[in-house]
């Protein structure tokens, strides 16, 4: 079958090419043709798993001490909760019989986010290796990726990567000679946003209708096929091989402490050039805006910095912050996916709302109470507000609904829905009290 990737080929600033990165270690030299094993082998591909197999000429490496190496580089994953990685990879139950499995998360579902599909597109063999070095250090034999359904051609472009892989000998059994094997394979979802969380992934991996399962049990003991599994975002297994080329303290290095490494952020929204760049965690949100070729259609209003889910943050904060986990969580939000949303001064925040909490009434799974029925409460009332039929007393309810879902539900998919309304009402209460005062819109009558 012909392929037409012709909606992949690089375009600038709606990609990762471009040279506006700092320190660019996942997108360096991407120039959207060189993606296949040869390109990345000549970029000094798959030297990380070669080296802690020992295939090198070198000792090799532990399992131990590749586990002690991610956790001394403070990856954290990039999936959206920033979870320690290396604590993670020690979770595994190594000694444990029977089949153990590794789950790369490509589902990228989250509004705004659009840094994965690159990865994945223009430089697969990354997660491929990055991939292989967590089966090694965690005793893993089988793989699979969870590609979002919506992209299938990714998914080819995955698959075509895989196969260059085995044929050379970097998956498979006895991989480059070494004693060690492992089988990595790729699956496609079928779009659906709540596949992203990752007890409905495996539900959806096993076959199954994709809800999430309730936790405890966690997938480090009961996973896929209810065998212990380790989960990481695509952006995660792909900072790996950098980190086991360089050493954990260097990558830490290129970020602060406790948050180590560069971050793909997905800029978006009212900027001149919207796209993904590359930068050290702890780069200035300033800079990044430019980056982005600064504020597009008028000043800078307000910026949800980590994906849909995450509560928005008015402009000045924004001026003054760093992008990284602990600074963005100290100013009331979260990095999340990295997902940049710029909001210019003529957004109505009554409306960006509205087109958010239909989002998530849309997709949540219905299984509790809570967040099935909340989520659509939340819409319907942001809805009157929006259309002029506010009632006095509605901010007071939002406030009590979105409370009334955060922290009662089996997945986080409601504190999803619940944050961004809690965000709104904290710093742009005003344009909600007009709305119902007035029936008109704030920010329309002032452009
Ligand atoms: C509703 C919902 C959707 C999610 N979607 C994604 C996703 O698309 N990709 C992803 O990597 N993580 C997603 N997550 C987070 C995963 O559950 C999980 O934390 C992540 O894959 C772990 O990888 P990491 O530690 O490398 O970040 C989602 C979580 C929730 C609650
Ligand atoms: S919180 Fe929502 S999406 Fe998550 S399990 Fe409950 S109903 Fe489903």
């Amino acid at each position: 079958m012909t392929l037409d990737l012709s909606r992949f080929q690089a375009k600038g600033t709606e990609t990762c090419f471009h040279d506006r990165h700092l320190g660019a270690q996942i997108v360096a030299g991407l120039n959207g043709s060189n993606w296949r094993l040869a390109d990345y082998v000549a970029r000094g591909g798959y030297s990380a798993l070669r080296k802690i197999l020992g295939v090198d000429g070198g000792e090799g490496m532990t399992q131990d001490q590749v586990i002690a190496e991610v956790k001394l580089s403070a990856l954290r994953g990039r999936g959206g909760a920033g979870f320690p990685t290396g604590l993670k990879w020690s979770f595994m139950p190594r000694m444990f019989p029977g089949p153990k499995y590794l789950v790369c998360n490509s589902d990228e579902g989250e509004p705004g986010t659009c840094k994965d599909r690159d990865i994945l597109a223009y430089n697969p063999h990354i997660v491929i290796e990055g991939m292989a070095i967590a089966a090694y250090a965690m005793g893993v034999k089988t793989g699979y990726n969870y590609i979002h359904g919506e992209i299938f051609e990714v998914y080819e472009r995955f698959e075509a990567a895989l196969d260059e892989a085995r044929a050379a000998g970097f998956l498979g059994d006895n991989i480059q000679g070494s004693p060690f094997s492992f089988q990595l394979h790729a699956f496609h979802g079928f779009g659906a946003y709540i596949c992203g969380e990752e007890t409905a992934l495996l539900e959806s991996l096993e076959g199954k209708k994709g809800q999430p399962r309730f936790k405890p049990p966690f997938p480090a003991s009961f996973g896929v096929y209810g065998k212990p599994t380790t989960i990481n975002n695509t952006e995660t297994f792909a900072a790996v091989p950098w980190i086991i080329n360089n050493g954990g303290q260097a990558y830490l290095e290129c970020g602060k402490p406790n948050n180590g490494g560069t971050k793909i952020f997905s800029v978006v929204g009212d900027v001149n050039q919207p796209g993904n760049f590359e930068v050290p965690l702890g780069t200035p949100f300033a800079k990044l805006l430019e980056l982005a070729g600064g504020v597009k259609g008028g000043a800078l209003k307000a910026v949800i910095p980590g994906g849909s889910s995450a509560p928005v943050l008015p402009a000045k904060t924004m001026m003054d912050i760093t992008m990284d986990y602990d600074a963005i969580a100290k100013a009331g939000s979260m990095l999340g996916s990295g997902a940049v949303i710029v909001m210019n001064e003529h957004r109505c925040m009554v409306k960006s709302l509205l087109r958010l909490s239909y989002f998530y009434q849309h997709e949540s799974c219905g299984q509790c109470t809570p967040c099935r029925e909340g989520t659509g409460w939340l819409w319907r009332v942001i809805h009157r507000i929006e259309h002029g039929q506010g009632r006095a007393d509605d901010l007071a309810l939002l406030d009590s609904v979105a409370h009334n879902i955060k922290g009662r539900t089996i997945c986080a998919l409601g504190d999803a829905a619940a944050m961004p309304v809690e965000g709104m009402l904290k710093h742009f209460r005003d344009e909600f009290v007009h709305h119902i005062e007035h029936k008109t819109c704030m920010v329309a009558q002032t452009v």
